[in-house]
């Protein structure tokens, strides 16, 4: 080898070092990326409201909560400051009094059983069946003369199986409120998620599949008189007319964020068709492998239409797993910090699920989402099945 060919190979070797040094690394979620990937047509969103001076309740919201209503079906969009003052809102337009008890899935975000607790309700949390939402088997065992409402949690971008929820609350004249923070576009049965109960509420935070630049929500109803009372509960408890017609709250959806959310709202089949796409990448490559607990793959029951807001999976050995594909650069998260609700004693629930337990100490969510490649998903299965090969 002459002197020429030599320097050649190292310089090549040195490269390849730097790539091997130069790890590769997936985030669970990579915000930034949100604004670069759409930053040119983003601005003129920016421009032409702030140009404007329309900053709260202006076209913008008015426009987005049309084109919300219409996306899922319903009668009315609200826009809101965030999901949880959502949640609150609909538990005190449904009539939530102190005393009231309302049961809900202790899988779920603590905001859940935050609105139940700040309306003065009682919050009743049950467990979560094998697909991680609400068991509905349980819920009649946890209705006593107290029992004014039902909280389904539609989960992960699933919805419940909403037939039995209903048939339930029908019997014991219950309300429905669904916490639908996760399923924007979600169907069960061809209806969406939201559209089913007496009222229910969404979250646009921005890791949402529909995401704003900071917090954001809507409450959805097709009740004429709760739709009266969301309006002026969002407002200071003001009427049309300006006049205060009880206690309200300050929770409106800003103008600037409701212009970015009907500019995302536009894509957002394409990114619902993203993440299921991906969900059917991780349900080919990794449905063999006998240690992991998958969640229902994209069409595999024609009742649901899940839109993967997440993508948690099961493992007996989910800490080693995690760590392995850290180590990998791969940046996996524990939904809830990996406690379900009854389980942070401070709130003095005092409840015990052994299967919801069991769930999320086993459970944690892959990336999932417009950002990642097809390539990205296939390195993360790779991955997985290399820990389990070692
Ligand atoms: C199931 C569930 N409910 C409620 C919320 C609260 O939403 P927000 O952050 O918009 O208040 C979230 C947010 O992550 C959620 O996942």
């Amino acid at each position: 080898m002459n002197i020429l060919n030599s320097n050649l190979q190292l310089k090549s070797e040195n490269v390849r070092t730097l790539i091997i040094k130069k790890r590769r690394v997936i985030p669970f979620f990579d915000y930034s990326e949100v604004f670069s990937s759409s930053e040119e047509e983003l601005v003129d969103v920016f421009r032409n409201v702030l140009r404007r001076g329309a900053f709260i309740q202006q076209s913008d919201l008015l426009e987005f909560e049309e084109n919300l209503a219409d996306y899922l079906g319903v009668k009315y969009a609200f826009g809101v400051a965030n999901c949880t003052d959502g949640l609150i809102i609909a538990m005190k337009a449904i009539g939530i009094k102190p005393g009231d008890e309302v049961i809900f899935p202790s899988h779920t975000f603590v905001a859940s059983a935050a609105s139940i607790h700040f309306s003065g309700g009682t919050p009743v949390p049950i467990e979560c069946g094998s697909d991680h939402l609400m068991d509905v088997t349980a819920i009649e065992k946890a209705i006593t003369n107290k029992t004014k409402a039902i909280l389904p949690v539609q989960l992960n971008g699933r919805t419940c199986n909403m037939d039995a929820i209903q048939k339930i609350a029908n019997k014991y004249e219950l309300k429905i409120i669904e916490d639908s923070a996760q399923a924007l576009g979600a169907k069960f049965k061809n209806r969406s998620a939201g559209s089913f109960g007496d009222i229910a509420a969404f979250s646009f935070y921005p890791a949402k599949t529909l995401g704003c630049f900071g917090d954001g929500g809507a409450i959805v109803t097709s009740d004429d008189q709760i739709a009266k009372k969301i309006l002026t509960l969002r407002d200071h408890g003001r009427d049309e007319f300006g006049d205060v017609s009880g206690w309200g709250l300050n929770s409106r959806l800003d103008n600037l964020q409701a212009a970015i959310l009907n500019f995302n709202l536009k894509k957002y089949d394409n990114a619902v068709a993203r993440r299921r796409k991906i969900a059917f990448l991780y349900n080919k490559y990794l449905s063999g492998l006998p240690n992991l607990k998958l969640p229902p793959a994209p069409d595999s029951n024609p009742d649901y239409f899940d839109i993967y807001q997440n993508y948690e999976i099961e493992s007996s050995h989910r800490d080693k797993l995690r760590e392995y594909l850290d180590q990998a650069g791969i940046k996996t998260i524990l939904q809830w910090g990996g406690k379900a609700v009854h389980q942070f004693e401070k709130l003095k629930l005092n409840y015990q699920l052994p299967i919801t337990e069991k769930t999320l100490k086993d459970s944690f969510l892959l990336p999932i989402n417009t950002m990642i490649t097809d390539y990205d998903v296939k390195y993360i299965c790779e991955k997985i099945i290399e820990f389990y090969n070692h």
